[in-house]
């Protein structure tokens, strides 16, 4: 399965860069504004293709949202966006071409380009406005965004959609099929102390540095949310598309809010159908993990790097 991953590493993006990498085909690894500004989460995904010895292109994105000003989470991933492990210096140059380019290229010039976007979602929505035939081009997204109950930037809010509601709503609208694994999937991948433990314990180089990261992640959501795991939320995305068996999914038409307290909620409409006001579902909101079979696919996937 060909697909493009469009992340903000950070540590979650970093796992699903590894888990995407081991089991599908990567066309390109592009990056966006997100967890933090641009320049980090590039050369972070360049310091994580060059500790996976992963041979797949990073390209550079959108510097900032469509409208709103850049909000980053450097309370979560740290200042660099990656803080925790000594992470391998980058040898790999960039990819030249802007990332909106080469998403548009890559979908115009291959057939079956999934896209699996781990941040805010600027240039899945660049790309769609510049280049329509896109709409039509892309099979489906598999996305890490949203929420079908409650957020995390905000009482109602997921950041990947809060930093970018516009880009969101683009997407939510494009037509294009969704799977949509939000904050009630991804909280049931929760990493604690012993999946840390099972990573050292693979005894290779990307399992100590992973663990490292995830130690990292864990005590941020101690501090900032006084929660004791740290959800792998964005390998949630990938991993829909290795193992559809893994998470159950509903269809739901989800309305992003633009404004106000709300604003970055996906609204998600749960009533039966016919209801007031009822609308055909967007998007398959992921709803139930298979948490076991998540951890065995990701604890085996990181044993087979260096
Ligand atoms: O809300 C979680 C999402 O925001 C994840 O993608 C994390 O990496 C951050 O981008
Ligand atoms: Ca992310």
């Amino acid at each position: 399965m060909k697909i493009i991953l469009d992340c903000d590493p950070g540590h979650d993006d970093a796992v699903a860069m590894l888990l995407a990498c081991q089991h599908l085909e990567v066309l390109g690894i592009t990056t966006v504004s997100g967890n933090v500004p641009l320049e980090r989460t590039t050369e972070n995904a360049l310091k994580v293709v060059e500790l996976g010895g992963i041979k797949v292109p990073v390209v550079r994105g959108a510097h900032r949202p469509l409208v709103r000003e850049p909000h980053h989470a450097l309370d979560i991933h740290g200042r660099s966006g990656l803080d925790g492990p000594e992470l391998p210096q980058p040898v790999t140059p960039l990819h030249g071409q802007h990332a909106v380019e080469f998403i548009i290229d890559t979908v115009l010039a291959t057939d079956e380009v999934r896209l699996v976007p781990t941040g805010p979602l600027t240039n899945i929505a660049l790309a769609l406005r510049l280049e329509p035939r896109l709409a039509k081009r892309v099979p489906e997204i598999s996305l890490m965004g949203g929420s079908l109950t409650f957020g995390n930037r905000t009482a109602a809010a997921e950041f990947n959609i809060y930093a970018d509601p516009e880009a969101a709503q683009v997407v939510f609208t494009s037509g294009i099929p969704i799977k949509m694994s939000g904050l009630n999937l991804t909280h049931q991948a929760g990493v604690g102390r012993s999946e840390i433990a099972q990573l050292r314990q693979l005894g290779n180089r990307t399992g100590t540095v992973v663990a490292a990261m995830l130690e990292f992640a864990v005590g941020a959501y101690a501090q900032v949310y006084d929660q004791d795991y740290y959800p792998l939320h964005d390998p949630c995305a990938v991993a829909a598309l290795i193992d559809p068996s893994l998470i159950q999914f509903q269809p739901y038409f989800v309305q992003v809010m633009l404004e106000g307290p709300a604003r970055g909620m996906t609204l998600c409409d749960q009533r039966r159908r016919g209801a007031p006001y009822w609308q055909e579902p967007n998007a398959q909101v992921g709803i139930k993990l298979d948490r076991k079979r998540f951890f065995d696919l990701l604890i085996d996937t990181l044993r087979q790097y260096p």
